[in-house]
């Protein structure tokens, strides 16, 4: 059973990524799932470049109940607030482009 401790890393690494740095270069764990809805030429517009404390001001909102919603309080209390702010981050950092 040796090798099961660098294995068990490996497969962390693999599902959550090395680190902060990576969050901006690969989306974390959620954020595909969005631009399903939320992109150009959608009925909600993309969420790319979108202030982070914005969007997670939004999916909190949502999640608690404080902002009506048709669709995003279910999606909302998918994540966490760390895995919120994760995909906030992201999307926020991609309007660089
Ligand atoms: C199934 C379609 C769908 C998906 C998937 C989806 N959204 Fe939404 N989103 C909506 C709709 C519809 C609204 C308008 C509020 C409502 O009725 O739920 C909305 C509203 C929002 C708003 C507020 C928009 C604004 O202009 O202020 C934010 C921020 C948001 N979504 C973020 C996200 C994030 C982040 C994800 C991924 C975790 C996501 N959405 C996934 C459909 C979707």
């Amino acid at each position: 059973m040796r090798a099961a401790r660098p294995a068990l890393a490996f497969l962390a690494v693999l599902a959550f990524g090395p680190g902060a740095g990576a969050a901006e270069t690969r989306p974390p764990p959620g954020a595909s799932s969005c631009t399903g809805c939320h992109t150009e030429g959608a009925a909600m517009g993309r969420l790319e470049g979108r202030p982070e404390a914005e969007i997670v001001a939004a999916l909190d909102a949502f999640r608690g109940g404080a902002r009506p919603a048709t669709l995003m309080n279910r999606i909302a209390k998918g994540f966490d607030e760390a895995e919120s702010r994760a995909i906030a981050a992201w999307f926020a950092a991609q309007g660089s482009r």
